[in-house]
């Protein structure tokens, strides 16, 4: 069996600096002709001259041949000003500006303490169409891990969304039911991206046999019947939900570890393991909409020219690939992967 698709594009990305990106910048370029791309790095990239230089950076690692094209995002800080948002939605490289709750994940101890110290931004963004990329989870360490995402939809998000309805925003890597139901009950301006392992794995992938730090990320893997409603929404056919792989290389070394850090890396088969998720859901023919034409639609971008070819046969994900000066072990290393892109 073949399936053809407009060649997609991955609308939530971590490509990191240097070495390490040099390394996994080759694997997305392959698959996707454009990422938005996070800005979490150390520093984090909160200036659009930062963002613009990161960007040559990257551009300069494509490999020759290939076609790919970063869309940057700066990294929301209480003292990000109004005059930069002004900035940033002017340049056309930059495409959004991301909220990290302090503390909520990896390299977001920049982030947002408290939303009222950046509602002016807010109110700018809104003003000019410049969407806000949320990661949605509380950081209150009294709230259960597993509940983060809907507290945070409760406790922050309606009123966000209450006090700037016409705010572009998307709900990044949902992992929940309330995640799904709560971007379903809003309007065109707001979506969210779904990554391959909310699609595929529930939260026993992480005790499966034992301690499994390669299927952690964050927010963290979910029971059945979220991932359930996450795959009813990426293959519902709805514009609102679309593809963003969250892939999020770590050194093999950190990941195994007594603290080892939230994130797994699936840019060397991101659109393959979507095509897994999707036959599972007897949905292949949804997966062209989920991966190639709704985030385009919500950015205001154009959909690729190109096409993409994948056949469904079986191959062998590497144990580890190199990563600067250390290995970066992908999502379903040793394992077998059911569909190819050619
Ligand atoms: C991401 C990272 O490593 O930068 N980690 C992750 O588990 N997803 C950060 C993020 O998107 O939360
Ligand atoms: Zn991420």
């Amino acid at each position: 069996m073949q399936i053809t698709l407009t060649r997609p594009d991955d609308w939530h990305l971590h490509l990191r600096d240097e070495a390490a990106m040099r390394a996994v910048v080759p694997y997305t370029a392959r698959q996707f002709a454009r990422a938005i791309v996070m800005p979490n790095l150390v520093p984090p990239i909160t200036s659009v001259d930062q963002a613009l230089r990161y960007r040559q950076r990257i551009v300069e690692a494509v490999p020759t041949g290939l076609s790919f094209e970063p869309l940057m995002t700066l990294y929301l800080t209480e003292s990000l000003s109004v005059t930069e948002i002004e900035k940033a939605a002017l340049d056309p490289h930059i495409h959004g500006v991301k909220l990290y709750p302090a503390g909520a994940t990896t390299n977001s101890d920049s982030g947002v303490r408290d939303v009222q110290a950046v509602l002016p931004v807010l109110e700018k963004m809104e003003e000019l169409g410049l969407p806000l990329l949320v990661h949605g989870e509380v950081t209150n360490p009294e709230v259960d891990v597993f509940d983060r995402e809907s507290v945070f939809i409760e406790k922050t998000l309606n009123g966000l969304i209450t006090r700037f309805p016409k705010l572009k925003l998307v709900l990044e890597h949902i992992t929940t039911k309330e995640g799904v139901d709560w971007v379903l009950a809003q309007t065109e301006n707001v979506g969210g991206t779904i990554t391959p392992q909310h699609l595929l794995l529930n939260r026993n992938a992480l005790f499966q046999g034992g301690m499994r730090p390669h299927h952690y990320c964050l927010p963290v893997l979910k029971r059945e019947v979220h991932r359930e409603a996450l795959v009813k929404a990426a293959t519902s056919g709805n514009s609102r939900f679309f593809l963003g792989t969250d892939s999020a290389p770590h050194a093999q070394s950190r990941k195994e570890n007594a603290c080892g850090c939230a994130g797994i890396f699936s840019a060397h088969a991101a659109i393959e393991l979507y095509a897994e998720a999707f036959e599972q859901a007897n949905a292949l023919d949804r997966l062209e909409g989920f991966a190639s034409l709704h985030g385009p639609q919500f950015y205001g971008l154009p959909v690729n020219k190109e096409k993409i070819t994948l056949n469904k046969r079986d191959w062998t994900v590497d144990s580890s690939y190199p990563f600067g000066d250390d290995r970066l072990v992908p999502f379903r290393a040793g394992e077998t992967i059911h569909w190819k892109l050619e």
